[in-house]
C-alpha cells in the first residue's frame, strides 16, 4: 500500500507497507531462509548488479522485514510533502536492535576527523557509543544545553569538524525535550547531518521529518514492538540515493540484520499502536498528576505537565505527550528501592513501550555504564525512577503506586 492521504494513520499501522503474498496468507508469512534461489547464472548476475529485482542473501533483504520497513517508512511520512509539494517518501532499514540501527547510522555518515554535536541525557548505550567507541575512531563528540539557540550557533560555526546534529526528545530517561524545528535549521543552515532518535514518540506523537531533519532511529523493541517480543530497531532516511548506497551497505557490511520472525512481531505490534499510544498517553497522564500531588514524590519529569521545563516545546512539537515518565522521591535513593519492591502490579524491568507498566531504575542499570558525575550533570540522579507507563486499568496502576508510596 503506498501512501494515500485518504487512509487514516490507523489504517497505516494495519495495512500500511502490505503486498498480497503469493499463497494468497492473510499476513505476510516469516520468510525463514537464510538465501534465495536463481533460475540460472544470468539471473543471478542480474539480480546482484541491480539490473533486476530479486532477493538475494538473507543479510541482505527479506519479505517479511521488507513489509515492516515499509510500514514504518509511511508512518513517518504520514501527511508529510517534500519539497516540492509531493508526498515525501521515506526509505527504512530494519537493524537487529536500536544500537545496530545507530551504528549503522554513525559510522556511515562520519569518519575520523568529525564530531558529533549531541545535548545531555541520552540513552545510556549512544551516549557510551558516543563517549567509548566513537573517540578510537577518530570521532570527537560536543554535548551542549541545545535551549540556548545563539550558543549553540556560535559553537557550531566555529568548528568545522562538527558534522552531525544527534537529537534525543523526549530524552531518555530525564523526559527533557527539545526543539525540533529550531535545531534543525540550525543543522541545516550548518550543513549538518540531523539525526532524531524518535522512540520515545513514535511517529504517532511526533514526525521528525516535518522539521526537515535527515534521519530518524527507533529502538523498534519499544512502542513500535509494543509486547516485548523481540528487539529491533529502524532507520529511516529521506535521501533514496543514500539510503540504497553508502547507508545500505554499511547496514550490510557491519552485519546488524533483523530477522524474519523479529520482524514478523514486530509487524503484528504495528497494527495496534495508533490504539496503545491513546491509552499510554492517557494513563501516563493521570499517573503524573497523581504523582505530581503526592508528599512523598519531590519531583515528576512528564512533558504533559505544565510545571515541566519543556511542556511547551513538547505541546509544539507532539500530538500528546507519550507514556514514559521519571520521578524523585523526597527520600532519595532508600526511598526508591523501598517504592520499587513493594510495587505489585508494575514490573521491575528495564525496557519500556510494553503493553504492561515497567519501572527501572536508570543508574544502576541502563546509565550504569555512563560515569556518575556525567549522569548527575545530565540530571540522571542516583534516585530517578524510570516508568513506562502500561495500558492497565488507571485505578489499578494508581492504586499500586499509592500503596508502594506508603511509608
Ligand atoms: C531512546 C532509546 N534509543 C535507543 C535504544 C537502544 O535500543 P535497543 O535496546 O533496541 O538496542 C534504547 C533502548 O532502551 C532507547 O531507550
Amino acid at each position: 500500500m503506498q501512501q494515500n492521504k485518504s487512509l487514516g494513520i490507523e489504517t497505516t499501522c494495519i495495512h500500511g507497507g502490505h503486498t498480497a503474498d503469493a499463497n494468497r496468507a492473510h499476513l505476510t508469512p516469516l520468510y525463514a531462509s537464510s538465501t534465495y534461489t536463481f533460475d540460472n547464472v544470468e539471473q543471478g548476475v542480474n539480480v546482484f548488479s541491480g539490473k533486476e529485482e530479486g532477493y538475494i542473501y538473507g543479510r541482505f533483504g527479506n519479505p517479511t522485514i521488507e513489509e515492516v520497513e515499509r510500514k514504518i517508512a509511511l508512518l513517518e511520512a504520514y501527511g508529510l510533502k517534500d519539497t516540492s509539494g509531493n508526498d515525501l517518501q521515506l526509505y527504512a532499514i530494519l537493524h537487529a536492535s536500536g544500537m545496530a540501527a545507530i551504528t549503522t547510522l554513525l559510522l556511515s555518515n562520519l569518519k575520523a576527523g568529525d564530531k558529533i554535536i549531541s545535548h545531555p541525557s541520552l540513552y545510556g548505550g549512544t551516549q557510551e557509543m558516543i563517549d567509548k567507541v566513537l573517540p578510537s575512531l577518530g570521532i570527537g563528540t560536543i554535548i551542549v544545553d541545545m535551549h540556548d539557540y545563539s550558543k549553540l550557533s556560535d559553537l557550531i560555526k566555529t568548528d568545522a569538524a562538527i558534522k552531525m546534529m544527534y537529537l534525543e526528545t523526549p530524552a531518555n530517561p530525564t523526559l527533557q525535550c527539545i526543539d525540533l524545528q529550531a535545531l534543525s535549521a540550525i543543522g541545516k543552515a550548518n550543513n549538518l547531518v540531523v539525526c532524531v532518535d524518535n522512540t520515545f514518540s513514535t511517529p504517532l506523537l511526533q514526525q521528525p521529518f516535518k522539521y526537515d531533519v535527515d534521519f530518524v532511529i527507533h529502538s523498534t523493541t519499544k512502542f513500535l514492538n509494543g509486547h516485548g517480543t523481540a528487539i529491533g530497531g529502524i532507520l529511516i532516511g529521506k535521501d533514496a540515493g543514500r539510503m540504497n548506497t553508502d547507508v545500505k551497505k554499511m547496514h550490510r557490511l557491519l552485519g546488524g540484520n533483523s530477522n524474519a520472525f523479529d520482524a514478523f512481531l514486530l509487524s503484528n505490534g504495528l497494527r495496534t499502536l495508533s490504539l496503545r499510544m491513546e491509552r499510554h498517553c492517557s494513563n501516563a497522564q493521570k499517573v503524573a498528576e497523581f504523582l505530581q500531588q503526592h508528599p512523598t514524590v519531590a519531583r515528576v519529569n512528564y512533558p504533559g505537565l505544565v510545571s515541566h521545563p519543556d511542556h511547551a516545546i513538547a505541546q509544539k512539537q507532539m500530538k500528546d505527550f507519550g507514556g514514559l515518565m521519571s520521578i524523585e522521591l523526597n527520600g532519595g535513593f532508600d526511598a526508591c528501592v523501598s517504592f520499587m519492591n513493594k510495587l505489585k502490579v508494575c514490573t521491575n524491568a528495564v525496557s519500556l513501550g510494553t503493553c504492561d507498566t515497567l519501572v527501572s531504575h536508570p543508574a544502576s542499570t541502563t546509565h550504569c555504564g555512563v560515569p556518575r558525575e556525567h549522569r548527575l550533570q545530565s540530571g540522571i540522579t542516583d534516585g530517578l525512577i524510570r516508568m513506562s507507563i502500561g495500558l492497565e486499568t488507571i485505578e489499578d496502576l494508581i492504586a499500586d503506586f499509592g500503596q508502594a508510596l506508603l511509608n
